[in-house]
């Protein structure tokens, strides 16, 4: 018998994804991984967006635990991660052609379809729901992973519910200590969540969650004869979309220019860490944190930062806007600081 005991892989080698890779030194961790995952265990796994707690699909016990250790209520649905585009249909059922069209486009990649479920997947992960949200993650050790358990796996995001998601092993550690084996995968390279679509409709689809496959990315590959429809009440509930969420503990606000910047500094007194586009803005505040310019580099920082901001002597956070274009961060950052923040602070 496996002994389940927790345990952390090589939480200090660091692994790039673009070099290659010694595997040999991986394959014997990821046995031991993929037997935890087989004997009902969680386990830590990275994916190239953010680091998610997984559990075989198909183990309902070993699922609930991924609840229990997070705190999230039993009603919010997991997402499952394939090994193989062709997986697709054993877990879908009614898919349309513009859903496989993103497939094929996007997996591996940092996009999750919302399509009905097929019998093959329990209620415990979908929380009760008779669609599914599933993705092929674009992590060569999490596709490993997945074809060693022979199995889907269900994974959020490894953090506690409502806080800041993983990119790094060590975050993972932060969260969970010893209470979850960790597969230690370098840094996420993407850095925030996959995007979501609700991929029911065989018309019409919808943007459940924004990510960094934009909208415009999304329209090319299905053409116009599909719409995107707007996130609306009645579409379905994701919990990256409930007002507060991916949340660090200090108060945390969000500026976008410099007459913003000087209302927060009126209405909010205290020791700020600032996390900054602009060198402007670096003398005002206690602390500050240069964020990269790209789009692309931003979103594989952010969460880092946000934790390192939360970790520091200031007791607030403050954080420049980046873009309007910028739509998956920006979703994150106001989610970051809604329990704190009425109303963002801007020129208006
Ligand atoms: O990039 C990602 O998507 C990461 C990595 C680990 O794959 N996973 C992730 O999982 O962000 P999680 O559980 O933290 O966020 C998934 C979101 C939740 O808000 C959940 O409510 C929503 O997806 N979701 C999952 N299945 C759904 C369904 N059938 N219908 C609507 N929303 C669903
Ligand atoms: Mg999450």
């Amino acid at each position: 018998m496996l002994n389940p005991k927790p345990f952390r892989l090589s939480l200090t080698q660091s692994y790039d994804a673009n070099q290659s890779v010694n595997k040999a030194s991986y394959i014997s961790d990821l046995i031991t991984a993929s037997q935890l995952l087989r004997a009902g265990s969680v386990v830590a796994m990275p994916t190239e967006t953010v680091y998610g707690l997984a559990a075989d699909i198909s183990q309902q016990a070993a699922v609930e635990q991924i609840f229990a250790l997070k705190g999230r209520p039993t009603n919010h649905p997991l997402i499952i991660h394939i090994g193989a585009i062709t997986q697709l249909q054993d877990y879908a059922m009614r898919i349309s052609d513009y859903a496989y069209q993103l497939a094929k486009h996007f997996w591996p990649g940092p996009l999750t379809l919302v399509l009905y479920k097929s019998d093959l997947v329990g209620d415990w992960v979908t929380g009760g729901h008779d669609t599914v949200g599933i993705r092929m993650p674009n992590h060569p050790l999490a596709l490993e992973l997945i074809n060693q358990v022979g199995k889907p796996l269900a994974a959020p995001s490894a953090n506690r519910f409502g806080k800041i998601s993983p990119t790094q092993a060590a975050h993972v550690y932060a969260e969970f200590g010893d209470k979850v084996a960790i597969v230690e995968g370098g840094d996420c390279q993407v850095g925030i969540e996959s995007t979501i679509i609700d991929a029911t409709e065989p018309h019409v689809c919808t943007i459940l969650r924004p990510g960094m496959i934009s909208e415009a990315q999304i329209q090319a590959v299905i053409g116009s004869h599909v719409g995107i429809q707007p996130f609306s009440k009645n579409s379905r509930q994701v919990s990256g979309t409930l007002k507060s969420h991916y949340a660090p503990s200090k108060p945390t606000f969000l500026f976008q220019d410099a007459q913003g910047l000087a209302k927060l500094q009126a209405e909010q007194q205290g020791r700020f860490v600032g996390l900054l586009l602009s060198e402007d803005y670096a003398g005002v505040f206690t602390q500050s944190i240069t964020m990269p310019n790209s789009e692309n580099d931003y979103a594989q920082t952010l969460y880092s930062a946000m934790r390192s901001a939360d970790m520091s002597l200031c007791d607030k956070i403050a954080i420049e806007l980046p873009p309007m274009g910028w739509k998956g961060i920006r979703d994150r950052l106001h989610r970051s600081c809604a329990s704190f923040q009425q109303e963002i602070y801007d020129n208006a």
